[in-house]
């Protein structure tokens, strides 16, 4: 890590850095010229991917608030400003109404919410410290379309809280300049994706990298103007 680094140089700050999204995300931002903080979890490694002094890797489980406290204060203390924070850890698992329920609700909202709610709680803080930032968090579309969400009952219900809290986050956030904007894929072409449906036209789904892109613009001066987005990354799917 580069201590030395611009004064003028942003940071940014990314939790589900390995994943698929997060990969992409991370490219982008340091071919962007940020200081990237990766916020890892327990399974996949990023440091074999990337090398750049400009990226700072840490791992912790996001559902422990006393770890994500621990971190937070740590890297505000050491960055001063974080400019960015995307928020993308999460995950999926199928459940319809008759088979979902307790411990599957409980999954999926520590898994969705959980992870976001305890960094991007503490980002708010630091950022309203500094007088702005952005922060932006990853929905899906069966959090807002109820035909979509029949199969996978709690993993809907735990990221349309994610949507929520953007929106609080908004209200809270306005009159210190931060802005939370909230992305929604539809199915994003991953490894994983592709061995689950193998026979799908993969040329309609979305690229990591595009998302990454959409992330990078709304952060540039002409995407500054955009208040609350929603962005439905959809491509043909
Ligand atoms: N893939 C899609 O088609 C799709 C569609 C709509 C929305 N999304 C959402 O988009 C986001 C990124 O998707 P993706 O495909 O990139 O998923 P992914 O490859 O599974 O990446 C998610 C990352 O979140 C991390 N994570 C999960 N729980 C954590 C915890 N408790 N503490 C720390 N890290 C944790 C995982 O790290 P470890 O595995 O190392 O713990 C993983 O690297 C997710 O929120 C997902 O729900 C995805």
């Amino acid at each position: 890590m580069d201590f030395t680094r611009n004064q003028l140089m942003k940071t940014v700050l990314i939790t589900g850095a390995s994943g698929n999204l997060g990969k992409a995300v991370c490219k982008q931002f340091l071919s962007d010229g940020y200081q990237v903080i990766a916020i890892i979890g327990q399974n996949n490694p990023l440091e074999d991917l990337f090398q750049s002094k400009h990226l700072d890797i840490h791992s912790v489980d996001l559902r422990s608030e006393m770890e994500v406290n621990q971190l937070s204060d740590e890297l505000c203390a050491r960055y001063k400003k974080i400019d960015v924070a995307v928020f993308l850890a999460g995950g999926f698992a199928a459940g319809n109404i008759k088979n979902s329920g307790k411990q599957q609700m409980d999954d999926m909202y520590k898994l969705n919410f959980e992870t976001a709610y305890f960094f991007s709680r503490q980002l708010f803080l630091h950022m309203e410290k500094n007088n702005g930032g952005y922060m932006f968090f990853v929905g899906s579309r069966p959090a807002i379309d109820a035909a979509s969400a029949v199969s996978m009952l709690p993993y809907a219900l735990s990221k349309s809280l994610v949507i929520k809290l953007a929106e609080i986050y908004n209200a809270a956030g306005k009159k210190k300049n931060i802005i939370a904007h909230v992305l929604i894929p539809s199915v994003i072409d991953t490894p994983e994706n592709r061995k689950s449906n193998p026979k799908a036209d993969f040329t309609k789904w979305v690229a990591p990298e595009k998302i990454a892109q959409s992330i990078l613009f709304a952060c540039s001066e002409p995407g500054s103007v955009i208040r609350e987005g929603v962005f439905k990354l959809y491509g043909d799917s």
